[in-house]
């Protein structure tokens, strides 16, 4: 039986990159104030397709959509901020401190083309930030972001960075956009002419080379911002530059979610093919009141855990083996039961102990010690267990030392921490 295409299973010889990925997420979540929360993997259509939009290419082809028994519409999550939204209204938790900070990491699910860095279960780290419209806490974002990212060791991402603009400016702009792609018209292609109608910001994000051509001198966001919405950006700009975050402003930058408004970031990579944004997000401050909650601004941004761990495996990010403390060379049947309980006690004590039940010869087990990069060996005799003392060895310092059968598990310890 074969895996679904596009899906994976991360196999525990390539785990390590995501827990220490995870780890160092969670500290600075913490650090700046973030609480965990843990949101269905499965929602009612609607969360979806109202919030991400029903034009948009993950609402339109990518969801996997199915009735369930009861005919109603559900669809697995294609990303978390729909469900954070849902959860933040339906909770009323503005009620009693409209500010909140969440964190979220789990698997999302988009019917994609798979390739390289691209796949139809993919994991996101994702956080959100509600109820604070000040353009600080843009920066602050982008500011985690990059933290995270050198924290990890990886300096080759750039933040992208644009402004969407609200609904006082946006109008203007699409206005312009229009009348340019009206005057376009043959040299777009196909999905372009499609999207001039349902969804015009999305042209400007054509990969296709007539497309690009037709559009490279388009109006932007940029170009027609109201006053606020310049301010804003103007601060986010000004806020990142004085932390030292580097940034590039890009006016093509549109974004694949139809939620956005004013900050919209992105962070790229040159090193995973096609596939470039490693993190994406952006301020929606309009979402919260269309799901049917008050007024309340909101911003957050996602990671994509699998691209992440792919630009780490690239530039050969590594995380140290974890290596055995102990093993236990059991020969014979007593020496084998006593040391059943003597490394299951070793493992409460917080020292990573195996030992081999197969009754195999010295030389045979001294070798599974090596591949299993023991620091250290444990030798039971196949003589009368409690007649015959305990070889304690490091392996790397070859210094060895007798102790007796009776309780070794102390002086195992004391050993183990004078060596290590
Ligand atoms: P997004 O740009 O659609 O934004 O996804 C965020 C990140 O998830 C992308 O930059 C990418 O790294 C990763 N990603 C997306 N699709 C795939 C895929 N098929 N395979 C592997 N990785 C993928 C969002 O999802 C927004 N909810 C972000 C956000 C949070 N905006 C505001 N708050």
């Amino acid at each position: 039986m074969q895996i679904i295409r596009g899906f994976r299973d991360i196999l525990p010889e390539n785990i390590k990159l995501w827990q220490k990925v995870e780890k160092e997420a969670k500290k600075l979540f913490k650090d700046f104030g973030f609480d965990e929360i843990r949101l269905p993997i499965l929602e009612k259509t609607e969360v979806f397709a109202r919030s991400i939009g029903e034009a948009t290419d993950i609402v339109e082809k990518e969801m996997y959509t199915f009735p369930d028994r009861k005919g109603d519409k559900l669809t697995l999550r294609p990303e978390a901020t729909a469900s954070m939204v849902r959860a933040y209204v339906q909770h009323k938790m503005y009620a009693s401190d409209p500010v909140r900070k969440f964190y979220t990491i789990g698997p999302m699910f988009r019917r994609e083309r798979p390739q390289k860095g691209r796949y139809r279960q993919f994991y996101q780290i994702d956080a959100e930030i509600f109820g604070v419209a000040a353009p600080y806490v843009d920066a602050n974002l982008i500011f985690l972001l990059n933290e995270l990212f050198k924290r990890l060791g990886l300096s080759d991402l750039k933040a992208h960075i644009n402004s969407l603009g609200c609904p006082e400016c946006r109008p203007d702009f699409q206005k312009a956009l229009l009348k340019l792609l009206e005057s376009k018209k043959t040299e777009l292609c196909a999905d372009c002419l499609r999207r001039k109608d349902s969804n015009p910001l999305r042209t400007l994000d054509c990969k296709v080379p007539q497309c690009k051509e037709a559009l490279k001198d388009a109006p932007t966001n940029l170009d027609f911002l109201c006053k606020e919405c310049q301010d804003h950006f103007n601060i986010v700009k000004k806020t990142l530059k004085k932390q030292k975050v580097e940034f590039i402003e890009d006016k093509t930058l549109v974004r694949g979610l139809d939620y956005y408004t004013r900050t919209a970031f992105e962070i790229q990579t040159t090193s995973l093919g096609a596939q470039s944004a490693v993190a994406g997000g952006g301020r929606y401050d309009l979402l919260v009141k269309e799901m049917g909650g008050p007024d309340i601004p909101a911003i957050g941004f996602a990671i994509g855990f699998d691209r992440l761990v792919q630009v780490m495996e690239t530039l050969n990010k590594s995380v140290d083996d974890q290596e055995l403390d102990l093993f236990i060379i059991a020969l014979g049947d007593s020496a084998i039961e006593e040391g059943y309980h003597w490394s299951t006690d070793l493992n409460l004590q917080g020292i990573r102990t195996e030992i081999d039940y197969r009754g195999k010869s010295l030389k045979s087990l001294m070798k599974r010690a090596d591949k299993l990069c023991a620091k250290h060996v444990l030798i039971a005799g196949r003589k009368e267990i409690k007649e015959n003392p305990l070889v304690l060895r490091n392996m790397n310092t070859r210094e060895q030392i007798s102790i007796s059968s009776d309780n070794p598990v102390a002086d195992i310890v004391e050993f183990l921490k004078k060596n290590n």
